[in-house]
């Protein structure tokens, strides 16, 4: 098992490996900066949005608009700050008019988050709103139906409690929707003071096989020819 520092340095190097990633052309071609993600790399609790918008892309830091002061504020009631949870979205970089992400997208990129989530060992994972919901459960049911109900669930290399909360970009115009997303936020302290789920075995090292010796044929070595030494008059 890895110490905190170990991880984080770890983390460090897929950020720096994300830096220059260009498994999307068309996003790798359109981007200002790739947005990783930010926060305490030790954290109990994820957040996973969707993509990065125009703020984010030019900062690289998700949730830096008018949702992410809103994410704040909600994380300030509940004693919460960003240098507590780790943020990240489905995608890390952002798709031209914020068009929703590509399936091909969304799995070239799934390998970033599984990362983040083994380096950072989360207990929670909050999926904001529809689309990161539905992405991480696998699953079409939509996030009216599951918000503020947590459930156990694997993803991708950890086991975490999985709690799907309202978007706060949806909450920002919508009263109704904010009270929902404030009462679900409350929950939170709870679902973090839950003992950490048990974890998977990881996957053992392949067990990589000795290639057989090749069968050396030996050619039969020719004879050597009997040169005939005159002085000493030997065969
Ligand atoms: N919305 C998201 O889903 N992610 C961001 O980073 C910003 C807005």
């Amino acid at each position: 098992m890895s110490s905190a520092l170990e991880r984080r340095e770890e983390l460090k190097a897929v950020f720096h490996e994300a830096q220059s990633c260009v498994r999307c052309p068309q996003l790798a071609a359109g981007r200002t900066t790739v947005v990783f993600g930010s926060g305490n790399a030790d954290a109990d609790l994820m957040f996973v949005g969707e993509a990065p918008g125009a703020n984010e892309d030019k900062q690289g830091v998700p949730f830096v608009g008018q949702a992410g002061k809103l994410l704040d504020q909600l994380l300030g009631e509940i004693g919460l700050t960003r240098a507590d949870v780790f943020v990240v979205n489905t995608l890390k970089c952002r798709p031209p008019g914020n068009r929703d992400p590509l399936p091909q997208e969304l799995d070239n990129c799934q390998d970033y988050l599984y990362r983040q989530l083994e380096l950072i060992e989360p207990k929670v994972v909050c999926t904001l709103g529809n689309f990161a919901t539905k992405l991480l459960r696998g699953d079409p049911t939509g996030i009216t139906r599951l918000h503020g109900r947590d459930e156990e669930r694997q993803i991708g290399p950890r086991r975490v409690r999985l709690y799907p909360i309202y978007h706060p970009a949806a909450a920002l115009y919508t009263r109704s929707m904010l009270d929902i997303l404030r009462a679900d936020f409350q929950r939170i302290p709870e679902l973090l003071a839950l003992p950490a789920l048990d974890q998977p075995e990881p996957e053992p090292e392949p067990v990589v096989a000795e290639p057989e010796p090749e069968l050396e044929v030996l050619e039969p070595e020719p004879e050597p020819e009997l040169v005939y030494d005159e002085q000493l008059g030997l065969f």
